[in-house]
């Protein structure tokens, strides 16, 4: 067992309890608490109380790590390991019923800048499916018992691609422009609503490909993880390629018409 094999044990079995926290909540009915940024950015009671069981696990479990959640934020700036949470990522999907939203979390090393962060164990958890995808930095990423390959480059036949909206309306006009820009090479788009299983979806082979522009760290440092251990490629995301404020995951030929395409 390496020690991100041990980190991965441990994510993984708070995962399983967050979700199952999640699923209870959906099921007694969820009340937006907030909404933040856009209409879009709501957070629900559901979301706090599931970062705060998986802070407390993991403080039980690893005190002397990091944590950087979505709804509670950074504590211990300094430590080797820092794990970077999404309660529940794919929230307006959670608030409404829709079944596609995930536990996200993953144990990054190096601080405090997450540019230079390496992601060394990752899960994505969805509750509704039961699915639980997993990577350790070194030892693929996974599914259950089947070890997860991204999809060789589509080429002329076309990608499936995976988006999103980012929340801010100054970048509306550029979504626009992103989608009439990779609409000539796609089969076609697909929004998902929840980063972290969009990344999950590329690794397993269901998406060709996934990009947005403007992702926090706790929405791709798990997915990203699990893409890059199934041979694929991803950019503006913890240990991925650097200088890219866009996230593009992809085999290795598409993720560079991609990048032609969508530049910064
Ligand atoms: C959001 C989802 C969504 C993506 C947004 C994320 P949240 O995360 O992943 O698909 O488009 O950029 O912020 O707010 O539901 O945790």
């Amino acid at each position: 067992m390496t020690p991100a094999d041990d980190l991965l044990d441990i994510a993984t079995e708070i995962a399983r309890e967050a979700g199952a926290l999640a699923h209870r909540r959906r099921a007694e009915g969820v009340t937006i608490a907030a909404t933040k940024s856009a209409l879009a950015d709501i957070v629900t009671d559901a979301d706090r109380e599931v970062e705060d069981l998986i802070r407390a696990r993991l403080s039980a479990a690893r005190p002397a790590d990091g944590f950087l959640g979505e709804e509670s934020g950074a504590g211990q700036r300094e430590a080797e390991i820092t794990w970077v949470v999404d309660p529940i990522d794919g929230t307006v999907n959670y608030a409404y019923g829709q079944p596609a939203y995930a536990v996200s979390i993953a144990a990054v090393a190096g601080d405090p800048d997450p540019e230079s962060w390496t992601a060394l164990a990752g899960v994505v958890y969805c509750p509704p499916t039961g699915e639980l995808f997993r990577a350790a930095r070194g030892s693929g990423a996974w599914l259950g018992d089947r070890r997860l390959q991204v999809n060789a480059d589509a080429g002329p036949a076309g990608a499936l691609i995976g988006t999103g909206f980012g929340y801010d309306p100054a970048t509306h006009e550029g979504t626009l422009d992103q989608i009439r820009r990779v609409m000539p090479i796609a089969r076609d788009l697909r929004r998902g609503g929840a980063a972290s299983l969009d990344l999950a979806s590329v690794a397993a082979g269901r998406l060709d490909a996934y990009y947005e522009r403007g992702l926090q760290p706790w929405d791709h440092a798990a997915g990203a993880l699990l893409v890059r251990e199934a041979g694929g490629v991803v950019s503006g995301s913890p240990g991925g390629r650097p200088g890219r404020r866009m996230t593009i995951a992809a085999a290795p030929g598409l993720f560079e018409r991609l990048s032609a395409l969508l530049d910064d």
